[in-house]
């Protein structure tokens, strides 16, 4: 099972956008997708997949609201799910060590400016400190502006801390929020332009993703055969 995590120190910096549009890639891939909405108290996502059957969007989601990460894994494993995403709560806290533990590849969302970067940079330390594999975390600019430069520079501030990031910034656009509204993920959004722009970031971190995956079999088949 590829289990996904999503967390970040900062809570609205669209966790759960990412989780969504990661476990509808996955699920249009063909796999056996769980998405778990650890934020028992806002539910979000659990909120979306129910906008997302009302309005019959395709392909379905499954979505549901866990206590810990300890329940997500042992229901994806009784369901034979082959793809967990893990969408943590609001800020971080002790479950975002268990997410980032369980996770293949983490991925932690932030905007660009350095009140945005510098706690991102910091939760990526203590995960590390704490024994997360420096590789297994991938940091997101998320709701970014259009400046070139800008992201730029965040790529080189997060590249600069010794963390990857992900090369192509997912642009903030209303048309988002207004298919998140409507139970979409944002490559499902309305305007093609948008769809375009969210699938070329989709891409990048399913890229990412994948690598990851790659080297957790890797790892696993060295630690059978030492
Ligand atoms: N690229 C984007 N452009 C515009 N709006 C966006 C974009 N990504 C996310 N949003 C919106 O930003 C808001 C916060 O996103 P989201 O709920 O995914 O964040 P979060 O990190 O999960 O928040 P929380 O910390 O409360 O769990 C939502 O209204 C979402 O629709
Ligand atoms: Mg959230």
């Amino acid at each position: 099972m590829l289990v996904i995590g999503c967390a970040s120190q900062k809570g609205g910096v669209a966790k759960s956008s990412l989780a969504r549009l990661l476990a509808r890639e996955y699920a249009d891939r063909g796999h056996r997708v769980l998405l778990a909405d650890l934020d028992v108290l806002q539910a979000t996502s659990l909120e979306w997949a129910r906008r997302r059957s009302a309005s019959g969007q395709h392909p379905e989601v499954p979505v549901e609201r866990f206590d810990s990460v300890k329940q997500a894994l042992k229901r994806a494993r009784q369901a034979d799910i082959d793809c967990l995403v893990l969408d943590a709560r609001g800020f971080a806290d002790a479950q975002t060590l268990d997410v980032a533990q369980a996770a293949d590849a983490l991925l932690i969302p932030s905007g660009l400016a350095v009140d945005d970067l510098l706690p991102t940079v910091r939760l990526a330390h203590e995960l590390i400190q704490a024994g997360v594999p420096r590789a297994r975390i991938g940091i997101t600019l998320c709701c970014a502006g259009d400046l070139e430069n800008e992201i730029a520079e965040a790529v080189r501030y997060v590249g600069d801390a010794g963390y990857h990031c992900l090369g192509l910034a997912w642009p903030e656009r209303a048309g988002y929020r207004r298919a998140h509204d409507e139970g979409r993920a944002a490559t499902e959004a309305r305007h093609p332009s948008l769809r375009a722009k969210a699938r070329a970031f989709a891409d990048h971190a399913v890229t990412f993703i994948e690598q990851r995956g790659r080297q957790k079999k890797e790892e696993k088949r060295a630690g059978s055969q030492g």
